[in-house]
């Protein structure tokens, strides 16, 4: 039977790829509501074929898509893309995002900024006045790493947020890998006051790639409620 959640995930997801156009070029996310959206654009295509070329946020999205006869391209040649459709950890009333739960914020990041719009699909429990309770994912490469993780904690003091702990991504007890082989840092922060400073603050670092905050990217978020209607925020 499904779950609340699945309903949830299901109804964003639906009113997400009902803004699919035939012909579009369109970056598909990663994570189980992006999974879901994969699914959903797939029996539609397979209704009425839509000539849609895809990107794909991960390599495990790639493969579903794939998989569900969906034509997915390299990025690079593709090039600009219509619309992406992506999940979130956490959305703040501004439409800011925590992204990379899942892992894939780096990618997940590249493809939303190559898309003339970044659509998020969402249960109810993503939505949040202020950024934080989620741990926020920063990926950082391996050389080095743990000199970088000090250089973090170090900046998250001088920014007046002391004691956070720095948690590296684990998988079966082995440090997880992202696809582009590297680490991920989980920062448990509490509360993010001021996102785009702390995004700054972190981006400036050499051993970090990218952080989970997506700010001022996303323009309309889908939630999906347990009931199975949707709300639209912009
Ligand atoms: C993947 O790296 C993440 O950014 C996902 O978008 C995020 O974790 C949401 O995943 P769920 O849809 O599984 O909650």
């Amino acid at each position: 039977e499904a779950s609340s959640s699945d309903i949830a995930k299901d109804a964003a997801a639906r009113a997400a790829v009902a803004l699919v156009e035939p012909g579009m070029k369109l970056g598909l996310g990663s994570g189980s509501t992006a999974a879901v959206m994969v699914r959903r654009l797939a029996e539609r295509n397979d209704e009425e074929p839509l000539g849609l070329i895809c990107a794909a946020t991960s390599a495990a999205t790639a493969e579903l898509a794939t998989s569900l006869g969906l034509a997915v391209h390299e990025l690079d040649q593709i090039g600009w893309l219509d619309m992406t459709i992506d999940g979130a950890d956490e959305i703040d009333p501004d439409l800011n995002l925590i992204k990379g739960g899942g892992g894939a914020l780096l990618r997940e990041k590249i493809v939303a900024m190559a898309s003339d719009r970044m659509v998020v699909i969402a249960d109810p429990t993503k939505v949040v006045e202020q950024l934080g309770a989620f741990h926020l994912p920063v990926e950082v490469i391996p050389f080095g790493w743990e000199i970088t993780r000090k250089l973090i904690g170090e900046a998250l003091v001088a920014e007046g947020m002391e004691h956070r702990p720095i948690l590296l991504r684990k998988r079966d007890d082995t440090p997880y890998r992202t696809d582009e082989g590297n680490l991920i840092l989980d920062l448990a922060l509490e509360q993010i006051e001021d996102p785009a400073r702390l995004s700054r603050v972190l981006n400036a670092l050499p051993g970090v790639v990218e952080t989970g905050l997506f700010l001022n990217i996303c323009r309309l978020a889908i939630i999906g409620r347990e009931d199975g209607s949707t709300i639209e925020l912009t």
